[in-house]
């Protein structure tokens, strides 16, 4: 029987912007293909959003106007809804779970909304028998959702190291590549539209954090917890801190890490160094890339565009022809009652090579009293870096430590930062040999 002989799969549309407009260009422009992929036509039966004049840039004349959720997830003609309106509650949180409770599929790009609550969503989807698919909410047009719940599921992930946020990758980048200062790279980036005019989600790391709330719990088996992750932003970073970092042999990205401590889980994202010749190192501008680590496969990376329409639209699609096919996986790899509840501890037990950059006064002694308090802390320091004095009578050090518990690190960076010599808060980043 021919693709087009087959009943088609019915899809509602929600949400008309970036990512919804490059879902149904997608759809049209490459019908036949994803109608063979799937094995029976996608049929888009209704779109929604809240503004029904808006010029799209897409041809919406073929499709019924649905005034409300409401009316999308109480149509007979709708067997999956399309969620790409976004945010982690309300409206988008009640159509989601209506839409599971009538035993509708839900492909969703909404990261925020499954970070806090995945688990429930994905447990109303397997009571209902229906399917909660995500690709597109975790590092754009990478399948990594993908990856890790069909092509990874033999192995036991150890770790698993992401950049995942693009707006950040790109504002480091440039940073980097013109010296330039982070506020005046943020301006630029909302001007091209990477970062969003309020970009605190992006810059203070919640964005990326919701992903790798997804990732770490498909990656072990666990149920997500967004709660326990320790999140550290970029706006701290300074241009001199890249500049020391590269001095060094390494890249500052904003590193997204999540890996076993025993029985126990760690999940962190902040911005590290990362060696600059190392995969995640190369990894410049928009793109984002996830590295994993299993016990029988060892090391994959993946890298790619992690936003935007076109690679977003990759991934929705992917998750329709799969859903279309019949190919209906738990949404976190395991139904949701094998899902472990984890016991998450912060990174303090864990050992790590070590950035601390000190703004100081410039004389005889200031050495001697950071030395000081590196050992009071049984810190050992591997390379020192000192930039002349500006004329303001001011000097730049900088520590590279050896390998030593991170609790040990964080107390010798508050010991610096109560010296009279020391002029400023401390910055401390972690080193990641990936
Ligand atoms: N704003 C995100 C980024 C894309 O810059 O990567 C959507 O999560």
């Amino acid at each position: 029987m021919s693709e087009s002989s087959q009943k088609p799969y019915r899809i509602g549309v929600a949400g008309l912007g970036t990512v919804g407009a490059g879902v149904i260009k997608l759809l049209q422009d490459n019908q036949e293909l994803v109608a063979r992929h799937a094995g029976r036509p996608i049929e888009i039966s209704g779109v929604t959003a809240s503004n029904k004049d808006k010029d799209r840039g897409v041809d919406l004349s073929a499709y019924q106007w649905m005034d409300s959720l409401d009316d999308m997830i109480n149509s007979p003609e709708v067997d999956a809804v399309i969620e790409l309106i976004g945010g982690s509650d309300g409206m988008v949180k009640d159509m989601v779970e209506g839409a599971l409770k009538k035993g509708k599929d839900v492909v969703t790009a909404n990261k925020a909304l499954l970070a806090h609550h995945g688990f429930e969503l994905s447990k109303l989807a397997e009571e209902n028998k229906a399917s909660l698919a995500y690709e597109a909410a975790v590092a754009g047009g990478i399948p990594i959702i993908k990856a890790l719940r069909e092509g990874l599921s033999a192995n036991n992930i150890n770790s698993l190291y992401g950049i995942l946020n693009g707006t950040c990758n790109y504002i480091l980048s440039e940073m980097r590549e013109t010296g330039r200062d982070f506020d005046d790279v943020l301006k630029e980036a909302q001007e091209k539209g990477y970062a969003e005019a309020d970009p605190s989600f992006d810059i203070d790391g919640i964005d990326a954090a919701h992903k790798l709330a997804l990732l770490g719990a498909l990656a072990f088996g666990v149920k997500p917890n967004f709660d326990e992750l320790e999140i550290n932003g970029i706006r701290d970073v300074e241009s001199r801190d890249i500049k020391h970092a590269d001095e060094l042999g390494y890249r500052i990205k904003l590193i997204g890490m999540a890996r076993r401590a025993g029985e126990n889980f760690v999940q962190v994202m902040e911005p590290c160094l990362v060696p600059i010749n190392s995969a995640l190192g190369s990894v410049e501008g928009v793109f984002n890339a996830v590295m994993t680590q299993g016990d029988f496969v060892d090391k994959t990376m993946m890298e790619g565009r992690g936003a935007g329409e076109g690679p977003t639209a990759s991934s929705v699609v992917a998750d329709i022809i799969d859903l279309a096919r019949g190919n209906n996986l738990p949404a976190f790899g395991v139904a949701s009652n094998e899902l472990k509840q984890a016991t998450w501890q912060n990174a303090d037990s864990l050992s790590y090579k070590a950035y601390i950059r000190l703004k100081v006064e410039d004389h005889s002694g200031v050495l001697a009293d950071i030395t000081a308090c590196l050992k009071e802390s049984s810190v050992s320091a591997d390379s020192f870096l000192q930039h002349p004095r500006k004329e303001d009578g001011e000097a730049t050090v900088v520590i590279l430590t050896h390998e030593e518990p991170l609790k040990d690190i964080k107390a010798a960076v508050e010991k610096l930062g109560n010296l009279p010599c020391v002029l400023d808060k401390p910055m401390l980043m972690r080193v990641e040999e990936v």
